[in-house]
């Protein structure tokens, strides 16, 4: 079974599903750690009342980035870490970070990447009038919002949407997709080879497994 680690800065509902995944079965894995940036990050308090361990990691603890990023790449070795689960983690992380631990390390994004990289993903669609936006889970590399996309899901954007309106349906294909993922990385049916991603030894295409 794969050891979990989650790493995250605020609400952790992505968290609150990885858990619900895992209490059921649909993973196949254990979540032994859970990482933060933020002390007040409510994802503490889920893991908490999961009985996860929690680590809170400030940088003003640290002289540098680079000096924060090896204190948690240590103690996510000590986790003995299988897979380690970015779900809203808002700080970036050192390329000898994710050297580290490449292959090992998926991310999920607010946006149909290569679109809207960075902060403000829903506004910033919303502005542009596209009718549409979506999110994307991917393997890590040291390119922010980088990496082979594993998975993207599609939601509409209508014209008098409102942020929170496009926010909510991008979240539930957040909270549906994450696990799916999760669960293939347990379950040893998706790696990195070559910076491209593979599930079930076939390659994906660019932009990721095609949901139904
Ligand atoms: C999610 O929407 C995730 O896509 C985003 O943060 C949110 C965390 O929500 N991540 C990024 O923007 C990373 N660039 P949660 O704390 O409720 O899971």
């Amino acid at each position: 079974m794969k050891n979990i680690v989650v790493m995250l800065s605020g609400n952790g509902s992505n968290l609150q599903q990885l858990i619900n995944a895992v209490d059921s079965g649909r993973i196949n894995g254990k979540i032994v750690g859970v990482i933060s940036n933020k002390a007040d990050a409510y994802g503490l308090e889920r893991a908490k009342q999961a009985g996860i361990s929690s680590f809170i990691f400030t940088r003003k603890d640290f002289e540098s980035n680079l000096a924060m990023d090896i204190a948690i790449a240590n103690q996510i070795d000590q986790l003995k870490a299988d897979i380690i689960v970015l779900a809203g983690y808002m700080k970036i992380l050192t390329p000898e970070f994710t050297r580290r631990f490449v292959g090992k390390i998926v991310n999920i994004h607010p946006s149909l990447l290569p679109k809207y990289p960075g902060l403000n993903t829903y506004q910033r669609a919303i502005e542009a009038g596209d009718t549409e936006h979506g999110m994307t889970i991917h393997f890590v590399n040291e390119e922010v919002d980088g990496g082979a996309i594993i998975l993207q899901a599609k939601v509409p954007i209508y014209p008098e949407d409102s942020i929170e309106d496009v926010m909510e349906r991008v979240m539930e294909q957040e909270h549906r997709c994450y696990p799916l993922v999760v669960k293939w990385l347990c379950d040893d049916r998706l790696y990195l080879e070559n910076g491209r991603a593979y599930l079930d030894n076939q390659p994906l295409p660019e932009q990721g497994y095609a949901l139904d």
